[in-house]
């Protein structure tokens, strides 16, 4: 039985800092507002004429990803793409990083799991190593928020949380049992699609009717979130998602050296690092500078917190998040 552990990271956000006030210029909202109701202090977005997209930006955190493991693009056997934000409604982000990096012909998978999608891919990545089929996979997160989103006041309750990034593991072969992703536990809850969801484009609404319509002001087209109810389910579920993991493996609460929550919402993470009594340095969060990178999100705070010295070997690991679907998930790591 072969075991899977990550044996590179790697993230990239965009250089363009977005702060607080700069968001007061276009739509009725204000610094006080957006740190006290979510933490955030500032994000990445994308600049106008800047070659960044999901793609190139899941290739840029890639390729430290793979050079970190000691690996190159030759290497890797497989590539799961996580992404709620591809640079085209078809084909996926995973064929145009395989291109982008000039892979050989190896498989690409896109997830489709927005909040979750790096908790989903690791896990996806995880069996196909557990089965023994693939002996190193590129696991990426990536989203390029900021060219969808609703930025007048109409918008303000989504529009101030996103922020562009991604970032990347490499997920290796492993004969040794004790350490690496011990195990991983996916949940949905489709009843909730609709409080947090972007409709539009859809094959509900397809083409034809996208290029009929006048549609600049159709709400359709951006994301719609019912904040307090999913902020309501995100906490629970959490929870849940932490201690199923912890059960699985025998352990307790205690034995968790660091906790990488996906980074929705600051008091999200202090609600759980309440409800668990875990220590300021035991929960690594990054919102404060980045916002809300959905799929990027996990990855980017585990290769940052990883790259500042916050992980030693042997350490206890868990990765959780919870979003958009109603989709929720946990990993558990021994480093
Ligand atoms: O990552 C995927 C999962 N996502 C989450 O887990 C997010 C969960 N939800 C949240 O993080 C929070 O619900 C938000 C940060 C989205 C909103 O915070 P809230 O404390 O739930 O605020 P609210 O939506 O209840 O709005 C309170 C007030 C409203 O005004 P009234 O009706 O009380 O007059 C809003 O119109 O704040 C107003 N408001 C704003 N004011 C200034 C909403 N957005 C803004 C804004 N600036 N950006």
């Amino acid at each position: 039985m072969y075991n899977s552990k990550i044996t590179g990271l790697g993230y990239y956000v965009p250089d363009n800092i977005v702060t607080n006030d700069d968001l007061s210029k276009f739509m009725d909202t204000n610094d006080a507002w957006i740190q006290e109701r979510t933490g955030i202090k500032e994000r990445r977005w994308i600049k106008a004429g800047s070659d960044d997209t999901t793609s190139v930006m899941g290739a840029k955190a890639a390729r430290i990803a793979i050079e970190k493991a000691g690996l190159t693009s030759d290497d890797i056997d497989f590539i799961v793409f996580a992404t709620l934000s591809p640079d085209n409604y078809f084909p996926g982000g995973g064929v145009e990083l395989q291109e982008i990096l000039g892979m050989k012909t190896i498989g690409a998978l896109d997830v489709r799991n927005q909040c979750s999608g790096f908790v989903y891919a690791l896990s996806v990545a995880d069996q196909f190593i557990k089965t023994g089929m693939y002996k190193n996979i590129l696991v990426v997160g990536s989203e390029w928020h900021s060219s969808g989103l609703d930025l007048s006041t109409r918008g303000r309750g989504v529009s101030v949380i996103f922020g562009d990034g991604a970032g990347a593991a490499v997920l290796s072969r492993t004969e040794d049992n004790t350490k690496g992703i011990l195990s991983t536990h996916l949940h949905s809850e489709g009843k909730h699609a609709k409080e947090l969801i972007v409709e539009s484009p859809g094959s509900k609404r397809w083409v034809t009717d996208l290029i009929k319509e006048d549609n600049k002001d159709d709400e359709s087209y951006y994301p719609h979130m019912n904040g307090t109810f999913v902020f309501k389910h995100a906490v629970v579920r959490f929870s849940e998602a932490i201690m199923e993991g912890l059960q699985a493996n025998n352990l307790q609460v205690s034995d968790i050296n660091l906790l990488v929550p996906h980074q929705a919402n600051l008091r999200i993470a202090q609600f759980i690092q309440r409800k668990f009594k875990l220590e300021d340095d035991q929960v690594y969060n990054n919102i404060q500078k980045y916002g809300n990178t959905t799929a990027a999100s996990v990855i980017i705070a585990l290769s940052e917190a990883f790259e500042k010295g916050k992980i030693k070997d042997n350490d206890l690991v868990v990765l959780a998040a919870f979003g958009s679907g109603f989709t929720w998930g946990s990993v558990i790591i021994r480093w």
